[in-house]
């Protein structure tokens, strides 16, 4: 009885039981041998106009009892400022190409409808102010969707002069009035989204007329952003998975890149994968066991596929890298919770999305070269969020953790790892048990992130350091009793990062992964 009792503290403590023996796993890190800068907009948010996406998840409107800063919630803008947000993608995904910008300024705001997401009424109370001040509150960028679905290259032209123009035209003038005398900074601009499917079913060669086009004559006329690194950058609509057609669109937007005239050009081009087993029967996001653990992670790592099959197409045309891969719909898409509007794409968010996000984020930096900004579905109350909330009450899920656990990984310098890390199996079902990253900040500390895949074994990591004067380490590990463990309004630390021991020796680093846990880790000298 003392024994289960032990047992049973030891797993509600998420660690765990002294049966599972632990693995040993050899690292090996060369600080000297340093690759790309991972942009830190790998760690960009995608916030559409869907389900309680914005409204109440961001704004909630300046009459609201909710504290909030003219009208946007203050605590889910103190959370985005803590993990550091570089840039929020608005307004959609496939609301973008049904968006009318002009509905949402100034006085009257005319109620309109969202027939892609539940078919409800869009009262437009959060429009560009409202959104470009939200951005501004978080320190990060906009990246805004221009509608080319149903939209025209005159209507995304006017928004743009509207957002940027600093000369006195009717436009700025109309943004004057409307609050907002100077320019507005636009870092990025997507044209179009996924318009082989809801953005107008397109095929790769009409889109590409479409886009030369808008890329022509959408323009950004800040004075502050005319040219260098401040430039606005635009993204074209690129593939949305892994069948063969998206191959056929690589192609055409990348052949037409190459054969660009100096009227118009790209920067980006975007890539969309969700990670789904069965669109039909969607996985559930809690109440889940091994297998379904197991199922999610295998499918999740085939953005590594993914990634490498459309960057070989992208080398093809673009060898120097000069168009980025730009991930900007990412994350897993379960089965809507019991009882929510299924237009709303409610779902939970456990430990195995904490351990998902860091897979695609070790993915992401791995391919640093070529893919330098990505976008999780969705920051707040859709699909994989970062936060959560019922009116009032707001909680952080386990994806946020490590999204602030990587925050040093922001446009840190990539230091290859390797390990042979041996691997987990369930079933059918085979992976990698560990996965790691390291990265080297601007002051030189090092910075390991390692992923313990496998749900029932620890394991002993010893990572060699070469190329780093190592003397300390510390760091901070995400794990919980169970792989569907999530965190609620009531009980919201279930899933939270706590202190982990490392040790450094001759050069070694020495820790214990818990299982299904994720660690970083940053060494000092
Ligand atoms: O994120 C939800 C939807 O998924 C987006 O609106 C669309 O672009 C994608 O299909």
């Amino acid at each position: 009885m003392r024994a289960l009792f032990f047992c049973l503290a030891l797993m509600g403590a998420g660690l765990s039981a002294p049966s599972a023996a632990a693995q040993k796993v050899e690292l090996s890190v060369d600080a000297s041998r340093a690759g790309a800068k991972i942009d830190r907009q790998i760690f960009g948010q995608f916030a559409e106009h869907l389900g309680k996406g914005v409204y109440e998840g961001v704004w909630v409107g300046p009459g609201s009892s909710i504290p909030n800063t003219r009208g946007i919630r203050n605590d889910v803008v103190a959370a985005l400022r803590a993990i550091k947000v570089p840039n929020v993608r608005w307004p959609g995904g496939c609301f973008a190409d049904e968006y009318h910008w002009r509905k949402g300024v100034g006085p009257r705001r005319p109620e309109t409808l969202n027939p892609n997401w539940g078919g409800v009424v869009e009262p437009n109370t959060f429009g560009t102010h409202e959104f470009m001040d939200f951005i501004e509150q978080i320190g990060a960028e906009a990246y805004l969707s221009v509608n080319v679905g149903s939209g025209t290259p005159q209507e995304a032209a006017e928004w743009l002069e509207y957002l940027t123009a600093a000369q006195p035209t009717a436009l700025a003038a109309e943004r004057a009035a409307n609050g907002r005398p100077a320019p507005y900074r636009i870092a990025y601009l997507g044209i179009g989204n996924e318009s082989w499917d809801c953005g107008g079913n397109m095929t790769p060669d009409y889109y590409v007329s479409q886009l030369k086009i808008y890329s022509r004559f959408v323009r950004n006329y800040n004075p502050a952003q005319q040219d260098g690194g401040q430039r606005m950058l635009k993204v074209a609509v690129g593939p949305g998975g892994g069948e063969p057609r998206f191959d056929e669109w690589t192609e055409a937007v990348m052949k037409a890149y190459q054969k660009r005239q100096w009227s118009w050009d790209v920067d980006g081009l975007s890539l969309h994968n969700y990670t789904v087993v069965n669109w039909e029967k969607k996985f559930a996001s809690v109440g889940f066991g091994e297998a379904e653990y197991g199922q999610i992670l295998k499918a999740t790592l085939e953005m590594e596929n993914l990634i490498s099959k459309h960057s070989a197409i992208m080398d093809r045309y673009d060898p120097q890298k000069k168009v980025a891969l730009v991930v900007d719909e990412w994350g897993a898409w379960y089965a809507p919770l019991p009882g929510s509007n299924p237009g709303f794409l409610v779902q939970q968010n456990s430990l195995r999305d904490a351990v998902l996000a860091a897979l695609n984020l070790n993915i992401f930096a791995r391919h640093a070269e070529r893919v330098r900004m990505a976008n999780i579905a969705q920051m707040v109350n859709v699909l994989q969020a970062m936060i959560l909330t019922d009116r009032e009450k707001m909680v952080l899920t386990p994806t946020y953790y490590v999204f602030k656990m990587y925050v040093p990984f922001q446009d840190a310098t990539f230091v290859p790892v390797t390990f042979d890390a041996g691997t987990y199996t369930h079933g059918d079902v085979t992976l990698p048990r560990v996965d790691a990253i390291a990265a080297r900040d601007a002051s030189g500390r090092l910075w390991l992130a390692v992923t313990n895949l496998d749900p029932n074994r620890p394991a002993e990591v010893e990572a060699s350091l070469t190329g780093v004067a190592a003397a300390s380490a510390s760091g901070e590990t995400l794990t919980a009793p169970k792989v569907d463990s999530v965190n609620t309004f009531d009980a919201p630390n279930t899933v939270v990062p706590k202190p982990v021991a490392a040790k450094v020796q001759n050069g070694k680093l020495t820790l214990k992964l818990e299982p299904k846990s994720v660690t970083v880790i940053s060494v000092g000298q």
